[in-house]
C-alpha cells in the first residue's frame, strides 16, 4: 500500500527546515548507498550524525509517533533515524530496491526496512522534476507532495527519483520496521482500523463495535512480531 500522509509538519515548519538545510554543507549521496545502488545514485546527502539533521529528525519522530494515520498504517516497531537529501542540477536516483536490513550508525541495532518514507520540505512549485516514481502491485505511482507531507510505501518496491531540472528538492527519507512484516496483512489491519474509527464517529453506541475492535486486536496479537 502506498499512502499519502498530509501535514506531518506544518507548512511553516517545513519552510524553516528547508531554509536551515539549504545553508548546510552537503556530501555525496553515495556514502550510504550499497555497491549496486551507488551506480544509480546522483544526489547530495547531509552527513549522518550532523547536528542539524539530528535536531530535525527528533522533531519528525516526535510528530510521527503522535500522528494517528502514520501509527495506523505503519504499526511501527522501530525507525531508522531520518536522513536528508538534496537533488539539484539534474540530480537523480535510478530504479533500485533499498537494502533489506540497515545497521543504525554508532550502535548494534538493526532495522528491517519493511516500509520506506519520504517527507518533503520543498514546495513542489519551486522545482521541476524530482518525482518519486514507485512501482507497486497497483502499477506505477508518481509522487510529488506539498512541503510537510509524507509518502509511506512498501520497502519491497522498486523506486526512483526523476532528475531535478530546476531548483532544488530537499527531503528526508527513512525506514520503518513494522510490528507487521507483511504488507498485505498490514494493509488489512489498516483498512479495518480506519473502518472502526469511522463507525466510532458515526454510530458510537453500536454493540458490534466492541467485537470489531476486539477482533482487530486479536489479529494484531496473532501477527505482531516483537
Ligand atoms: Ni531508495
Amino acid at each position: 500500500m502506498l499512502l499519502h500522509i498530509p501535514n506531518v509538519l506544518s507548512a511553516d515548519e517545513a519552510e524553516r527546515v528547508r531554509v536551515a538545510l539549504e545553508k548546510s554543507e552537503w556530501a555525496d549521496g553515495k556514502i550510504t548507498a550499497g555497491y549496486q545502488s551507488a551506480q544509480a545514485k546522483h544526489n547530495l546527502q547531509l552527513p549522518e550524525g550532523h547536528p542539524l539533521g539530528r535536531e530535525i529528525a527528533e522533531l519528525m519522530v516526535q510528530r510521527l509517533w503522535q500522528n494517528p494515520l502514520f501509527m495506523s498504517a505503519a504499526l511501527p516497531e522501530k525507525l531508522y533515524p531520518p536522513l536528508f537529501n538534496c537533488y539539484t542540477g539534474g540530480g537523480h536516483f535510478g530504479f533500485h530496491i533499498d537494502n533489506a536490513v540497515r545497521q543504525v550508525p554508532g550502535g548494534s541495532e538493526r532495522v528491517r526496512t519493511d516500509l520506506s518514507a519520504t517527507l518533503f520540505f520543498s514546495d513542489p512549485d519551486s522545482y521541476d522534476g524530482g518525482e518519486l516514481v514507485i512501482q507497486d502491485t497497483y502499477g506505477t505511482q508518481r509522487v510529488k507532495f506539498a512541503a510537510g507531507d509524507m509518502v509511506l510505501y512498501p520497502g519491497t518496491s522498486l523506486h526512483k527519483v526523476e532528475p531535478v531540472t530546476r531548483g532544488a528538492r530537499i527531503a528526508s527519507f527513512f525506514w520503518i520496521q513494522s510490528l507487521i512484516r507483511d504488507d498485505g496483512q498490514r494493509t488489512l489491519l489498516f483498512n479495518m482500523d480506519q473502518a472502526i474509527q469511522q463507525l466510532t464517529r458515526d454510530v458510537p453506541d453500536h454493540p458490534s463495535l466492541l467485537q470489531l475492535t476486539g477482533t482487530y486486536h486479536n489479529l494484531l496479537r496473532q501477527w505482531a512480531e516483537l
